[in-house]
């Protein structure tokens, strides 16, 4: 239970609430074993680096690239069309205006394009899975594209991952990066997800799952998603890389 009657006073940030983070090393999700750390971890010094940027507007997007749902000539992708939308703020709800976020999923079918992904399902000529967004000053997002599929993970007892889509954020800095991913509510395989089950606390855990939204869907175009994200802090969003 977080304490709202603690001060920040001399705090430059609250810290995350451990439980509210997976472990470096979850063995059934297998990335981990390979990446997570093996040796003491020291702290690098902060220096104007990783305390100033990146720095990223608008005007490093080209246009549309929110919109994941048609290729660049403007051919749709194949799928239930839906829309994505929420806002990204840092610990205290200041929002967090100028954030890039990076945003890439599986198809319709649960296929990425990408020369890694050789399983047996359909490809789609008109999405690559891959947009970009900034947020604004009130530290708001949008994303227009296509409901992922799910697929199952080689070699792993049919494990399949429920529907996700994956993200990247760039905060005020290098500091506030987070890659992490979200979950549509409801879904049956979300109670089967090693990777959502890596998080410990329960209240974290569900702040990986969209909300089922109509007002930021597209009347009789588009269903809506709403996903807050709160970049580090005692309700930081869970990091699931
Ligand atoms: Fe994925």
């Amino acid at each position: 239970m977080i304490d709202d009657t603690e001060t920040q006073e001399n705090r430059e940030y609250w810290e995350y609430e451990p439980s509210s983070q997976p472990p470096y090393l979850t063995p059934n999700y297998k990335s981990t074993v390979i990446r997570s750390p093996n040796k003491p971890q020291y702290k690098l010094p902060r220096t104007l680096t990783e305390t100033t940027g990146p720095l990223f507007t608008q005007d490093d997007l080209v246009a549309d690239e929110y919109d994941l749902s048609v290729n660049a000539k403007g051919d749709a992708a194949i799928g239930s069309l839906m829309v994505m939308d929420g806002f990204v703020t840092d610990e205290d709800g200041r929002p967090a205006a100028n954030t890039l976020i990076e945003l890439w999923q599986a198809n319709s079918a649960g296929k990425y394009h990408h020369l890694m992904d050789t399983r047996d399902a359909p490809g789609d000529p008109n999405f690559i899975g891959a947009g970009r967004a900034v947020t604004d000053s009130e530290g708001h997002y949008r994303f227009m594209t296509i409901k992922p599929g799910a697929y199952p993970v080689p070699n792993s007892g049919n494990y399949w991952r429920p529907p996700h889509l994956h993200l990247s954020l760039f905060g005020r800095s290098f500091m506030s990066r987070m890659i992490t991913q979200c979950y549509f509510p409801g879904d049956p395989l979300n109670e089967l997800d090693h990777i959502l089950h890596g998080v410990p606390d329960v209240d974290a855990k569900e702040r990986l799952i969209m909300t089922f939204d109509p007002v930021v869907g597209v009347h009789e175009h588009a269903l809506g998603y709403r996903f807050d994200i709160v970049l580090r802090g005692r309700r930081a969003t869970p990091m699931v890389g």
